[in-house]
């Protein structure tokens, strides 16, 4: 009541000023702009769209069951732990559990070499929190994942695009980029959203020899490495350093590793982490206690029961199975419908393809068209740094059943022969 008097008293003689938060946001702001696919997944949750639009997983592939089981079980046991406040630098037996598995490929680490964090994002972001200084230079793929460049963006990086082809980031040309100091180095190398493609292993080697010769970090931002359907595994970069014998007794090299158990798991779970040198990860803690103190205890636990009981390793192999048949669907239909002129990555694993059209062909008036026939893709200018990229387009196979990509497609390419 006294509030209400004073506040009608003090705007009546014309006290209150409003705050105009747009004179009130931080710089950094200003560089925050929205992910064109989250704005498109708004509208494809529609009934009836076909979406290659979103990153998402199979939801029917959600072992909802399994996670309620270990849930319950968890609460029933050790339900006060599960719903405390808990250690900033992550779950102790899930981090223990990571390391060992990091042992496993020969890289000599412990729990101090992990990070638990809300998804590999927070990863990406606390990254960028404590190595990016404005105008500092980061150099991605190209095309590299969108969501990295809003992350640094934040931080005002710069980018500096280093192409790729079928065989992953063109290695040879960070040499051209040498000489603009980069502070580190962004790489996914395993089914690179969005162009599904991988690195080579003679690149991988390159890459650690081009970091160790010039001192630049690289972080290997590695989510889908699990979702081969094909092929060989490749080593990652940190067990590439121990096959060459080069460590030292604790792995205190120059690659910050990221992982997830989004894409084996469930990304709603958000639980990720990172792989450093405890010198990086001590660092990265301090950073992560100011943005959300811990991850979910609870959902830790989820995770560490999943992966520990070995439940994990079997679901994988559904996922896989379900994801091969889908980027076999994806793969022939565009060779069915698709222009003879348009080239398309074959991905190993993964989520993705990725697919360039004829010059004449903008992607983003594609899309308008294809919006009209209830298909939606994202257009690959936005995973470019240097605005290129207008003819190209990432199409993601896992979200949607044979029989749909298959429709979503011949759609597409209806919409792509009316505008040739
Ligand atoms: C390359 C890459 N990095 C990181 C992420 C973030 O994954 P999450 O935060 O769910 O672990 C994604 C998600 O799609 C991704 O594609």
């Amino acid at each position: 009541m006294w509030y209400s008097v004073s506040f009608t008293t003090r705007c009546e003689r014309g006290q209150i000023v409003e705050v105009c938060w747009s004179e009130r946001y931080a710089r950094r702001t200003h560089r925050m702009a929205g992910s064109a696919i989250r704005e498109l997944l708004k509208i494809t949750e529609k009934p009836g769209f076909i979406s290659f639009a979103g990153g998402l997983p199979a939801p029917e592939l959600f072992p909802v069951e399994q996670v309620a089981a270990v849930g319950q079980r968890i609460l029933t046991e050790a339900g006060r732990v599960a719903l405390q406040y808990s250690a900033t630098e992550g779950y102790r037996p899930l981090r223990e559990c990571i390391a060992q598995r990091l042992r496993t490929d020969g890289v000599a680490a412990g729990i101090d070499h992990v990070l638990i964090t809300t998804g590999s994002q927070q990863g990406l972001d606390l990254v960028g929190k404590i190595l990016v200084d404005p105008g500092d230079v980061v150099v991605v793929e190209s095309p590299t994942y969108l969501a990295a460049l809003q992350a640094w963006n934040a931080y005002e990086a710069k980018f500096v695009g280093v192409a790729s082809d079928e065989c992953g980031m063109d290695v040879g040309g960070l040499e051209r980029v040498v000489e603009r100091e980069p502070k580190m180095i962004y790489c996914q190398p395993n089914f690179q959203n969005p162009s599904g493609v991988t690195l080579a292993r003679e690149r991988r080697v390159r890459l650690l020899e081009f970091s160790y010769h010039h001192g630049i970090p690289v972080v290997e931002d590695d989510p889908y490495h699990e979702l081969r359907f094909e092929g060989d595994d490749l080593p990652g970069l940190m067990a590439l350093e121990a096959s060459r014998g080069t460590q030292e007794e604790q792995y205190d090299g120059n690659i910050i590793s990221l992982g997830t158990f989004s894409k084996v798991l469930a990304p709603g779970l958000r639980v990720g982490w990172v792989i450093a040198a405890p010198t990086v990860i001590a660092q990265l803690t301090l950073a992560k206690q100011g943005t959300d103190l811990h991850t979910s205890t609870f959902d830790q636990m989820i995770a560490y029961e999943l992966l520990d009981s070995g439940f994990l390793e079997g679901h994988k192999q559904s996922i896989v199975q379900t994801y091969r048949e889908r980027r076999d669907a994806m793969l022939d239909a565009l060779a069915d419908c698709f222009p003879h002129d348009a080239r398309w990555t074959r991905p190993e694993g993964g989520m993705f393809l990725w697919v360039e059209l004829p010059e004449s062909i903008d992607t983003g008036d594609l899309l308008l068209r294809a919006m009209e026939q209830q298909v939606a893709f994202v257009p690959g200018a936005a995973f470019h740094v240097d605005g290129t990229g207008h003819n190209t387009m990432r199409l993601n196979f896992s979200n949607s059943t044979p029989e749909r990509i298959r429709d979503g497609i011949s759609r597409l390419a209806r919409e792509l022969h009316r505008m040739a």
